[in-house]
This record gives C-alpha cells, sequence and structure tokens, in this order.
C-alpha cells in the first residue's frame, strides 16, 4: 500500500509541474484555455470551449507519421488552400484522436488544429480530405506530460490513464485525445468526458 501511495504521489507531482508547463506556455502564446477546471487525484477535469476548427482524417501510418501527413494538409489549408484563397490563422495546440485496440493503437487518426476566434467565418477547405469543424463545449479528463515520449510510450501512457479513469467509475468516451504544445513533448492526453452516461 506504501508503494502505491508513493506511485500515485510521485504522478501526481508529475502532473502539477507538466501542467504548470503548459499554463506558461498558454500564457505566452495565447492558446485556447479552458473556462473551468476540477483537479483531480491525478488528472484533471476540464471544460474546454471548442470555438472552431479544421480537421483531418489519416489512415494507414502510425501516429507519427500520420501527425505529419495530417498537419502539412491543415497547414496548407491555413496557407491558401482554401475558398478565399487566403491566409487562415491557425493555433496551438494541434490534436490527434484515436483508439486502441488491445492495447495497440489502430492506424486511423483524426488530425485537427484550431481556428483563432477573431475569424468570424472561416472559409471552406478546397482540399477534400480537410473539413472546418466546430463542437459545443465539453469535459475532458486531461493529464499533462513535459517530456518527449515516442511509439509505444504513447500506447502505455493511453492505457494507464484509461485504467486509472476506469478505477475511479468515470465515464468517457474510450477515443484518446493527444494535444500538442510543443515539439518538444508538452502534451496533455486526454478524454471526453460522458457527462450524463444513462440519458
Ligand atoms: C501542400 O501544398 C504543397 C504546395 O502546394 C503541395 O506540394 C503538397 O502536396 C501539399 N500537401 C498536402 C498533404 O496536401
Ligand atoms: C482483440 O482481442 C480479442 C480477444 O483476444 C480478439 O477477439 C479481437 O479480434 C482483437 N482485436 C483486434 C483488432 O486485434
Amino acid at each position: 500500500m506504501l508503494r502505491l501511495f508513493l506511485t500515485v504521489s510521485v504522478l501526481f507531482w508529475q502532473q502539477l509541474a507538466a501542467q504548470d508547463e503548459v499554463d506558461n506556455f498558454c500564457y505566452e502564446n495565447d492558446c485556447i484555455e479552458p473556462v473551468e477546471v476540477i483537479v483531480a487525484k491525478n488528472y484533471e477535469e476540464k471544460k474546454f470551449l471548442h470555438p472552431q476548427g479544421v480537421e483531418t482524417v489519416v489512415r494507414g501510418m502510425h501516429m507519427n507519421r500520420a501527425i505529419e501527413t495530417g498537419l502539412e494538409r491543415l497547414f496548407n489549408y491555413s496557407h491558401f488552400s482554401n475558398a478565399a484563397g487566403t491566409i487562415v490563422p491557425i493555433s496551438a495546440p494541434w490534436v490527434v484522436s484515436g483508439s486502441m485496440e488491445n492495447g495497440t493503437m489502430e492506424q486511423t487518426f483524426i488530425i485537427s488544429v484550431l481556428i483563432v476566434a477573431e475569424v468570424i467565418t472561416p472559409p471552406e477547405p478546397t482540399d477534400q480530405t480537410v473539413q472546418l469543424g466546430s463542437r459545443p463545449s465539453e469535459w475532458y479528463y486531461v493529464r499533462a506530460f513535459d517530456q518527449k515520449i515516442d511509439g509505444q510510450q504513447y500506447e502505455k501512457a493511453v492505457t494507464e490513464f484509461r485504467q486509472d479513469l476506469e478505477q475511479d467509475n468515470q465515464h468517457f468516451d474510450p477515443r484518446f485525445i493527444i494535444s500538442f504544445y510543443s515539439t518538444h513533448g508538452l502534451i496533455h492526453m486526454g478524454f471526453r468526458k460522458i457527462v450524463n452516461p444513462h440519458g
């Protein structure tokens, strides 16, 4: 029991330190921030407003390659590959969402970025693999990391987070979401909270 307590406690402090890094980054970079936060044992519950974004589905590749491909399409959208032929400003973080089956990631990912709120009506993409998207505001279970992790470490981290949420009887969409704030490993890992699982 003592060991379990220590493990949880170390994770808790790592989570807090990583969250501080994200907060600092967002303070300097003006990224989209949660409107409400609940601090839990070793993760947080955050409510994000999702005003607008642009996304693309990438299939048949490992996650890192899928992110590169997806970001290139989204970058192209923001740089003239849109109906207005203009620059559409986008904002950190960039986000990948996917699912895991039997401890392994499935090779279908949704890659998205946010469009800044100043763009009132984003132009339609000209690339048919790219779509505009907006979601209602939603709650997420979120854990922050500030060390670069890779490949199977993502799978392990997603699995551990999912197990922690299950242990706490939380209701959540099993698709994982990873938001990248920097190329140095500053990320949020999250699951969308199902607020009313029976209704
Ligand atoms: C992005 O645009 C460049 C320049 O037009 C083009 O060469 C490239 O194929 C595009 N990439 C994707 C993924 O659509
Ligand atoms: C996952 O494991 C179960 C049980 O071993 C198996 O029936 C199922 O086909 C597996 N799914 C995939 C996608 O490998």
